[in-house]
């Protein structure tokens, strides 16, 4: 029997001691030194909320339209790969949870899931909404990557967030010294061959995750590409990986319909900044011509606070969610999206705001010290 669970790190102290190494070791890591991955939550504790009083906050509304859906938080699940490593039930059970908390999900172009059997779960499943969108590596292979953008449209996707921080896989020590691969009896589903499916076959003496993205993704991804993914679907297109201005001006002058401000979770280059401490980069060079959204480090209903007041539409988390689904599969997603959604709201609560049009820029400001808030 498992103790109350009442934080994020709760979830994550669960998840690593029911989860093999290997496979906590995988979704935990960062990269090289993992510089970044600390500082992306360490960034939260540089901004502090100064709260508002007296405003009447018997009722407080989380819900927020993103991408012409109407969730009821601005907090969603982004992309994690390969989730039937944390749960028999894997992504199946993460978009029930979405569904049941009305809430929008990524799935992995990565997922253990079928595209169609993801849809499926979420909407045979009871709860106020949920949002599924494709996230999209590009291959080299464009007839195959068209393939799943167009999987995704005849499913019901509602956009496609197309990951531009991915040439090649970061450098993951730990997943080196594991020969990380996934266990035998699980694929990525939506590839039938072998070779693309990452099941089978010699990986090396490297993280194989590395080996396969290097032989499959395209390094060669330049900003036509975005143009030549808009012209082949009619849903909204949105990059994922962008942490500096110039590249966000870049993103909406190919017409881009969001950018997500992201270091994948630190997993890339170790080095680059917090992504909340170049959120308001973006949001200033943007100007309102497209949403910006953000995640890396979010953990706490104040952390969803302060990127909001730093001009985010909605954040995302990642590691989280495999925690959840590591604990208790579908239930335990269910959980801890309630738990932060309950912690959201008591921050807008206790800081004045009704609604998150009231969470603005006046209501954080850096701290005076790095603390620990
Ligand atoms: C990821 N991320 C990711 N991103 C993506 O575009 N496609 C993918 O398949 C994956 N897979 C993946 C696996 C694991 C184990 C992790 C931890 C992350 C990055 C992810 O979408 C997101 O950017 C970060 O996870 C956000 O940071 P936090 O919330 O994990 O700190
Ligand atoms: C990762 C890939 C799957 O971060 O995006 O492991």
């Amino acid at each position: 029997m498992s103790g109350q669970r009442v934080c994020v790190s709760d979830f994550e102290e669960e998840a690593r001691k029911v989860l093999p190494k290997a496979v906590y070791d995988y979704y935990r890591s960062g990269a090289d030194e993992q510089r970044t991955l600390e500082d992306n939550v360490a960034a939260f504790n540089r901004w502090c909320v100064v709260p508002r009083v007296l405003r009447d906050v018997s009722t407080v509304d989380l819900s927020v339209f993103v991408l012409g859906q109407k969730l009821s938080m601005p907090l969603c699940v982004a992309a994690t790969a390969m989730q039937r490593m944390a749960h028999p039930d894997g992504e199946v059970a993460t978009a029930r949870a979405c569904r049941a908390v009305g809430t929008g999900m990524m799935l992995s172009s990565w997922a253990t899931s079928t595209i169609e059997e993801v849809m499926s779960a979420m909407t045979s499943s009871v709860g106020p909404g949920g949002v599924l969108w494709l996230q999209l590596y590009i291959y080299k292979d464009r007839d195959l990557t068209l393939s799943l953008v167009k999987r995704a449209e005849d499913a019901g996707y509602k956009a496609v967030f197309v990951t531009v921080d991915t040439p090649y896989l970061g450098r993951r020590r730990d997943d080196m010294r594991n020969h990380f691969k996934l266990p035998r009896h699980l694929s990525m589903s939506n590839f039938s061959t072998a070779s693309l499916a990452f099941s089978e076959g010699d990986y090396g003496n490297d993280s194989g995750l590395a080996v396969y993205a290097a032989k499959a993704i395209d390094p060669s991804l330049c900003w036509d590409d975005i143009t030549w993914l808009k012209k082949h679907t009619r849903l909204p297109v949105i990059v994922k990986g962008v942490l500096n201005g110039d590249d966000a001006v870049q993103a909406v002058n190919y017409g881009v319909d969001g950018i997500v401000v992201s270091n994948h979770g630190a997993r890339q280059l170790d080095g680059v900044p917090a992504t909340l401490d170049v959120l308001e980069d973006v949001v200033r060079a943007v100007q309102g011509r497209c949403d910006v959204f953000m995640d890396g480090g979010v953990r706490r209903g104040t952390d969803i606070l302060k990127a909001l007041a730093l001009g985010a539409k909605a954040v995302f988390i990642g590691r989280p969610v495999l925690w959840g689904l590591a604990c208790q599969g579908e239930q335990g997603v269910t959980e801890l999206l309630e738990l932060l959604k309950e912690e959201l709201q008591l921050a807008m609560a206790l800081s004045g705001c009704h609604g998150v049009s009231d969470v603005t820029r006046s209501l954080v400001r850096r701290a005076a010290f790095t603390s620990r808030m």
